[in-house]
């Protein structure tokens, strides 16, 4: 094992965000924060959340997972996070929000605070917040110089995060000396979920149950993935009026803890797997394609009672990393689309692969915490904020 590695100390628990700040939205009646967790060489990066619930509290553990990700794939850049909150019971005018919000968000943006899309937003709202704040990233000092524009480059780059999370599932596997093909079943059915089962089933993977919010699709023969993703709506609802004859439907709250299959992906909300559902979980690897999907003990002891889990901050990295490598000026100026899309997948490929790799090393030289002692020895003195 790398020695820098075997001799880390675990990071910091007490270091508080940056920066944490509240904007002034017009009309006064919804709420709107930007955290930012770490600047690293001028540059922070995160997504804009917009829900009912967030709060800045959460922006603060989602920017500090951002700057986790992006140190443990050795970007420079810090970790940041907005968060919007409509008012309660008030009609959202969504474009006037986000134009509200991108004026307020103007100086930190231009200060290098990049705010794309997360939970509840587009990048429709994106480009309004954006042209709101006479910002183009485009332009952005130090960034790659495309030769495609912005939305052209995240029409080919939409499954990347996906891509990335099948990347890390392939790389235990193979580590691990399965070479027959595995079942899968997949928590969630939205971007991730949707690609993941994709590049899962095209490696030859049988998809044996997807859930989205209304329960569990299961078929032990293998989900028609495509056929699936085509009855699926964009935020992730599959019409069960266009489901295979075989296809069996669980409408009970976590079937698709119970269903046989060898690999779980997480790809719907946080604590999807707390630690009361530790001992109903089949699957020996569990992967949390979502943010924060297993709660920090059900981590501990589904690692205890003997399951490969592949961590957040190692496997959802792709769409952070491809907008990371364009933006720190890393990924080259001279490539055309479809050349772009594939160098931007071998890199993001490698690091995870390695990320997945040095865990598993880290986890079965006794380590307590893998995570932590990566990050140290990455230099990135971050943890959950006290
Ligand atoms: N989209 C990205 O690039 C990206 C990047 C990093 C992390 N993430 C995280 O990954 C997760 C999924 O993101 P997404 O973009 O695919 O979301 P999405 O909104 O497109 O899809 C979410 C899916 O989860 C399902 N779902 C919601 N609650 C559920 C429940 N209780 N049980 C079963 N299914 C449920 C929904 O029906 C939907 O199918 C989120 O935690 C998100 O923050 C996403």
């Amino acid at each position: 094992m790398n020695q820098a590695l075997s001799t880390a100390a675990p990071a910091d628990l007490t270091r508080r965000p940056l920066l944490s700040t509240t904007l002034h939205m017009e009309p006064g009646d919804a709420q709107a924060w930007v955290v930012v967790d770490r600047m690293v060489d001028g540059l922070a990066m995160g997504g804009t959340r917009m829900t009912a619930t967030v709060t800045e509290r959460e922006l603060a553990h989602l920017a500090r997972a951002m700057t986790h990700k992006l140190a443990l794939v050795g970007l420079p850049i810090g970790g940041a996070k907005a968060g919007i909150a409509p008012a309660p019971g008030a009609p959202v005018q969504r474009r006037e929000m986000m134009r509200s919000f991108g004026r307020a968000a103007a100086p930190l943006l231009h200060g290098g605070v990049y705010l794309g899309c997360d939970q509840g937003t587009t990048y429709a709202d994106r480009q309004v917040a954006f042209e709101a704040a006479g910002y183009d990233v485009a332009h952005r000092t130090g960034a790659t110089r495309l030769t495609v524009g912005w939305d052209e480059l995240w029409t080919h780059m939409a499954d990347v995060t996906g891509f990335g999370v099948a990347v890390a599932v392939l790389g235990a596997l193979h580590a691990a000396g399965t070479r027959t093909p595995q079942r899968i079943a997949i928590q969630g059915f939205g971007t991730v979920g949707r690609a993941v089962a994709r590049h899962l089933a095209d490696h030859g993977h049988r998809v044996v149950a997807v859930a989205d919010v209304q329960g569990t699709i299961e078929d032990q023969n293998g989900l028609p993935v495509a056929a699936l993703t085509a009855i699926t709506s964009s935020d992730g609802a599959i019409d069960r009026t266009g489901l295979p004859a075989t296809a069996r439907v669980h409408t009970s709250g976590k079937a698709w803890l119970h269903v046989d299959a060898d690999v779980l992906v997480l790809a719907a909300s946080a604590a999807a797997v707390g630690e009361d559902a530790v001992p109903e979980v089949r699957a020996g690897t569990v992967v949390e394609g979502g943010n924060m999907s297993c709660t920090e003990p059900a981590r501990r002891l589904l690692r205890e009672s003997g399951h490969t889990v592949l961590p957040d901050v190692v496997v959802n990295v792709g769409g952070a990393a491809a907008t990371g490598c364009v933006l720190a000026g890393l990924a080259p100026s001279d490539l055309p689309m479809p050349r772009l899309s594939a160098w931007l997948r071998e890199w993001i490929s490698a690091r995870i692969t390695r990320n997945c790799e040095l865990v598993q090393e880290l986890h079965t030289s006794g380590s307590a915490d893998p995570i932590a002692q990566l990050l140290t020895a990455k230099g990135a003195h971050q943890d959950p904020v006290a």
